[in-house]
């Protein structure tokens, strides 16, 4: 049994604006379990921000539920709820040193100082930021900034963690070291945490699970290598890393696969590797619009002639453990990436080329998507 629990059910908020009424967060549903690391993922105006704000108490909810441990949440204020915040802007005290910026929320709390000072103490410690208590926050660099806001959020032993696009102040290098170090606080402490970013690699990266956002509905959830292996739709394996797609029409349906036709009259054999929906699995039988997702990795190239998809090669990048061709096809929708782990002799930019699907590691989805 989970000591902890988190449960949003039908989650909705629709904002009143001039043009009229605006769903930004639509009917979302979802668990999270203990010192979980969840993150919401999504493009900008998705929902991500409205959603952790209802979550903390900042914005109200227009219907459904969030309940933490089986209570109602929405009956508590935010300082009930008890929940560490960190934004962007890292919204510090300019005039207050480190220590006293992140012994705030325990002043608040009318902590004794003398319990204050062991646990300012000890959290600074945790962070790396002994060293800098007595400084103020201009003084610091961006990254140290931010640790002191995750400082000032952990001190007083939220049951959660809120963390909305923490780190896109920060420069790449310092963002990839940051998000480990976040990570690693987070498992330390054992504390639930929901992470919003529009940025999939970081999502990817630091995350027990990911909630794919898009127009305000949850469109999937679950662990990152699952949503990417398998993607519930079109706009999710568009958006968690790369993927290659060909418009194709299904010819014929057999046991466990079917057979479609690409644009130019090439065919391939397709398993079906996700379990259908009866309606989607009736189209598949009739000749209709599908298409067919691979992921950079699971397509190779050969000379041209041998049997596969016709293309012509425009660029090949070096990219260290990996060779990533960069190839024009009429049967896809936009340029095609073939990421291979060792260069293909004998094809060079420019010249023609066969693609080859890895069929047991591509995806079929029927209707001709976006
Ligand atoms: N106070 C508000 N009044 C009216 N509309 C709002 C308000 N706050 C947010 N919205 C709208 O709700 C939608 C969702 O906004 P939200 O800030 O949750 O998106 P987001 O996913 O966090 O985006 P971003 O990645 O850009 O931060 C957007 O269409 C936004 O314009
Ligand atoms: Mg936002």
């Amino acid at each position: 049994m989970p000591s902890h629990t988190l449960q949003l059910r039908d989650l909705t908020k629709t904002f009143e604006a001039e043009q009229g009424a605006v769903t930004a967060v639509d009917s979302v549903s979802f668990d999270i379990v203990d010192d979980e690391f969840f993150t919401m993922l999504g493009p900008s105006g998705c929902g991500k921000t409205t959603t952790l704000r209802m979550i903390a108490g900042l914005e109200s909810v227009t219907s459904g539920t969030i309940a933490f441990d089986g209570q109602d949440f929405t009956k508590f204020s935010t300082f009930q709820r008890n929940i560490g915040m960190v934004f962007q802007s890292y919204a510090l005290f300019p005039h207050m040193t480190v220590f006293e910026n992140t012994a705030y929320g325990l002043r608040i709390r009318q902590m004794g100082d003398d319990e204050i000072k062991v646990r300012v103490s000890r959290i600074l410690e945790l962070l790396g930021l002994s060293a800098l208590a007595h400084r103020n926050p201009p003084e610091l660099s961006g990254g140290q900034q931010q640790r002191v806001s995750i400082a000032r959020a952990l001190v007083y032993d939220p049951g959660m963690l809120l963390l909305d696009e923490p780190l896109a102040n920060l420069d790449a290098k310092l963002r990839v070291q940051m998000r480990e170090e976040i990570r690693r606080i987070q498992k330390e402490l054992g504390i639930m945490s929901i992470y919003v970013t529009h940025d999939q690699e970081e999502a990817m990266s630091v995350s027990d699970r990911v909630a794919v956002f898009n127009h305000g509905k949850l469109i999937q959830v679950g662990a990152p290598h699952e949503v990417y292996a398998s993607p519930n739709s079109l706009f999710v394996a568009d958006f968690i890393g790369r993927a290659n797609f060909f418009p194709a029409r299904t010819a014929l349906r057999n046991g466990q696969g079917a057979r479609v036709a690409l644009g130019r009259g090439s065919e391939l054999e397709m398993p079906l590797s996700r379990p259908l929906p009866a309606d989607e699995g009736a189209l598949l039988d009739a000749g209709f619009d599908a298409m067919i997702v691979v992921r950079p990795e699971h397509l190779g190239l050969a000379p041209a002639g041998t049997p596969g998809i016709p293309c012509s090669v425009r660029r090949i990048l070096f990219l260290g453990n990996y060779t990533r061709y960069m190839v024009a096809c009429a049967d896809a929708r936009r340029e095609v990436f073939v990421d291979m782990a060792r260069r293909v002799p004998g094809i060079a930019e420019g010249d023609q080329a066969s693609l080859i699907v890895h069929h047991q590691d591509a995806i079929l989805f029927s209707g001709a998507g976006r």
